[in-house]
Parts: C-alpha cells; sequence; structure tokens
C-alpha cells in the first residue's frame, strides 16, 4: 500500500425529510447565499423547504449556475458576495451547482485574479468561505469532496481545482428528491460514479484488498441498483442505495494508499468544454476504449475485475480482459449512455481539435504511469469512434 493522507470532514445528513435540519447546521447569524441552477428546484418543491427552513436566517439567493458550471456566471456570484459581505453559501443542486459553490467559496476572499485559482490547480488558495450543500443528483461525489471543476467558456477550457478549504462543512443527501431526475441524468449520475470508481482501482496491484474490496462493492451494487433506478424511479431504495454508492465512489476512502488514473476523465473534460457533451456522456465514450488500449499496463487489475466484478473465470486471459471491457460498455448502454463519439455526431474530423486541447493544458502524461502521452490518447479516441 502507498503512504497517504486521509482527511474529510464534511457532515453527511442521509435520508428522508432531511432538510428541515438545515437550521441546526448553517449558524443561526450567518448571512446566507443559496446557490442553484436552471430550476427544477423550483418546480419540484426542494427550494420551497430550503426557504421554510432558513426562515429564521437572512437569506439571499443565486440561481442560473448552468451544467458545466461556468467561470463568468460564477464571478457574478463573487461579486454579489462580495457587495452584500454574505457569510455562509449554500449549494442546492446537482455537481455543478456544488462545484461551482466551492469556486465562489474559494473566489471571494480571493486576492488577486480568481482565474488563476485553477491556473494553479488551488494551490493559491489559502481560506475560503465556509459552505454545505443538499445534493439532487447522486454522481460526481463533489457533496463530500474538495475538488471543482469550472469552464470558462471564452477559453474553451474546462479546469479542475482542489483544496483543503474547499471541503463542504454539511451535506443533505435526501434520495426521496432524486425522484424528479430525468432519465438522461440517473444515467449519467451512475455512469460517471462507475468511471471513478474505475479511476481509482483500475491501475496496478499494490497490496489494497481493503481498497479493492470497497471499490468492487461499489461496483457490484451500481451495477444491480442503476438498472432498477431506470426501471422503477420511485423506488426510494434504490435511490438511497445509488445515492451512497456515487459519494463513496469519491470522498477520498476507496482511493487512499492506491495510484489513481483519472486519464479518461481529462479527455472528458476536454470533449465537454468543445463540444458541449454531458460529463459522463464523455466517460462513457472514452473509458472501454482507455481499458483496450491501457490493456497491457492494467492487466492484473482487468483479470481481478473480470473475475471479482463480472464474474468471468473461465477462457484465456485476452478473452476475459475483453469480457470485462465489453461488459464495461455493454452496461453504459444499459443505463443509456452512448458509448461512440458517432452517436453524438462527432468522429475521426475532431480527434486532432481535442488533442491540441489536451496540448495545450498541459495534458501530455496522463495516467497512473504518466504513460498515457497525446499518441495514447489519439489512439484512444481512434478506437472510441
Ligand atoms: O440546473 P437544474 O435546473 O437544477 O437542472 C439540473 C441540470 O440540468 C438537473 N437536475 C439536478 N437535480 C435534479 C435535476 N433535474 C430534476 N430533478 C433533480 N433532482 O440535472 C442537470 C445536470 O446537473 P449537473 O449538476 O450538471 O450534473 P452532475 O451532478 O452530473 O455534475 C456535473 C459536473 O460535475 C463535474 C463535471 O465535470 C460537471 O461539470 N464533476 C465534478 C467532480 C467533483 N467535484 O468531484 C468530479 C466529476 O468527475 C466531475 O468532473
Ligand atoms: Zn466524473
Amino acid at each position: 500500500m502507498l503512504n497517504f493522507d486521509f482527511y474529510n470532514p464534511t457532515h453527511i445528513l442521509f435520508g428522508k425529510g432531511r432538510i428541515a435540519d438545515l437550521s441546526r447546521v448553517v449558524p443561526a447569524d450567518a448571512r446566507v447565499l443559496v446557490l442553484y441552477g436552471g430550476g427544477s428546484i423550483k418546480s419540484n418543491g426542494v427550494l420551497d423547504e430550503v426557504r421554510q427552513a432558513l426562515s429564521g436566517h437572512a437569506v439571499q439567493e443565486f440561481s442560473g449556475i448552468e451544467p458545466n458550471p461556468s467561470y463568468e456566471t460564477l464571478m457574478r456570484a463573487v461579486e454579489l458576495v462580495r457587495n452584500e459581505k454574505l457569510d455562509f453559501l449554500l449549494a442546492v443542486g446537482g455537481g455543478s451547482v456544488i462545484d461551482g459553490t466551492k469556486f465562489v467559496a474559494a473566489a471571494a476572499d480571493f486576492e488577486g485574479d480568481p482565474w488563476s485559482i485553477l491556473e494553479k490547480r488551488g494551490a493559491n488558495v489559502v481560506r475560503a468561505l465556509p459552505f454545505g450543500s443538499i445534493l439532487t443528483l447522486p454522481a460526481t461525489g463533489s457533496e463530500m469532496n474538495n475538488g471543482s471543476v469550472v469552464t470558462r467558456k471564452s477559453l474553451k477550457a474546462k479546469m479542475a481545482f482542489s483544496s483543503v478549504h474547499v471541503f463542504p462543512k454539511f451535506s443533505i443527501l435526501d434520495p426521496a428528491k432524486t425522484f424528479t431526475l430525468p432519465v438522461r441524468q440517473i444515467g449519467n449520475g451512475v455512469v460517471d460514479a462507475y468511471a471513478h470508481v474505475m479511476e481509482q482501482y483500475m491501475t496496478y496491484p499494490v497490496n489494497s484488498p481493503v481498497q479493492d474490496r470497497f471499490a468492487e462493492g461499489i461496483l457490484q451494487t451500481l451495477i444491480e441498483e442503476g438498472p432498477k433506478a431506470l426501471a422503477d424511479p420511485d423506488d426510494y431504495d434504490v435511490r438511497a442505495n445509488v445515492m451512497w454508492c456515487a459519494t463513496l465512489a469519491l470522498n477520498g476512502l476507496i482511493g487512499a494508499g492506491v495510484p489513481q488514473d483519472w486519464a479518461t476523465h481529462m479527455v472528458g473534460h476536454e470533449l465537454t468544454a468543445l463540444y458541449g457533451l454531458d460529463h459522463a456522456q464523455t466517460l462513457a465514450i472514452v473509458l472501454p476504449s482507455m481499458l483496450q488500449v491501457r490493456k497491457e499496463s492494467k492487466r492484473a487489475k482487468l483479470l481481478q475485475y473480470a473475475e471479482r466484478v463480472w464474474g468471468l473465470k473461465d477462457g484465456d486471459e485476452e478473452s476475459r480482459i475483453d469480457g470485462a471491457i465489453e461488459k464495461t460498455r455493454n452496461f453504459f448502454e444499459q443505463m443509456g449512455v452512448k458509448t461512440r463519439l458517432t452517436d453524438y455526431a462527432l468522429g475521426a474530423e475532431n480527434i486532432d481539435a481535442v488533442l491540441s486541447q489536451l496540448k495545450s493544458h498541459r495534458m501530455v502524461t496522463l495516467g497512473e504511469r504518466r504513460d498515457v502521452t497525446l499518441a495514447v490518447s489519439r489512439q484512444v479516441l481512434e478506437l472510441s469512434i
């Protein structure tokens, strides 16, 4: 096992009716800004519940944080926070709203150009406003981690930052609030969580059996519960299991002490920045080909994955590995997320543009062995057509 630090201070309030607990976890004297997206929380009643729970607090609202939150929009929220001297943020929504809120929290008191937070990937963040979240879309794990991804539209740059100062103080996870998700977002969420586990598990062995079994347990639970969420969208227990899987997939636990990959995510971010695909759509396209192209360096873990997650024990090594990759692709398709560039009207003609974005963002040696060069990324994209 590799050396590691594990630190996760986020208080999770999980279950039905937990929004009512807000007044207990938001400081009584806080000047609160509630941040949200395009309006789903208005139509499903979540915003009303939040207003009710915070009726004794000083509250303002900021709406319009878009999927793949933009720097341009978030800087308007930063201005509001500064002008109104607000001192506590509450994100209500999916990963985009939570990520956006993390950026606002870090930028509000930042000395210098806030864009440098993203350019320096968060290394220059020395403080942030406290914030909590109410999660309405299980997918990213942002509710219990310290990462954030922001897009500067004018530059077509989708960049991530992380800082110990941007863990949510608390996150409220009420699975019943996910009943109103459109089918596309249910599928996206399961695929994103699955990909998060794979980025931390599908590398090379370092004798970390408990991390491996946690990871395999999350994958198997997503394989079992994901399709049920599509088939029976009103089943609370299914939603609860999917929600907790997505949080556990990226809260630091399974990634402690093991090598991590993240090449699929980095290539995927460029597809979103250039062509506007949903985050999970990009992962569904890139991940199966990434495993195929890099199967020699991932051989031992691919064989373990084939056997333990997909029950593939018979046949030669090659056919078990190919079978596991095929089953991964089929699972994404079963969740309604297409896995080929052509499914999104993209193809060979778009690959050079993705590579030049990767180059300009210094994403030229990706992966757990830093061996995913631009040539490897090209091979992966060519196999994804
Ligand atoms: O904006 P509203 O109207 O709220 O609608 C949203 C949005 O259109 C809708 N939605 C959310 N909850 C709903 C709902 N609709 C009905 N009922 C509900 N209960 O869903 C749409 C997508 O929301 P979004 O927040 O964009 O999705 P997601 O949670 O998948 O977040 C994606 C973003 O997170 C980043 C991605 O790159 C992307 O920008 N990621 C963040 C990570 C992190 N912080 O650790 C890691 C991930 O790998 C990822 O990169
Ligand atoms: Zn992701």
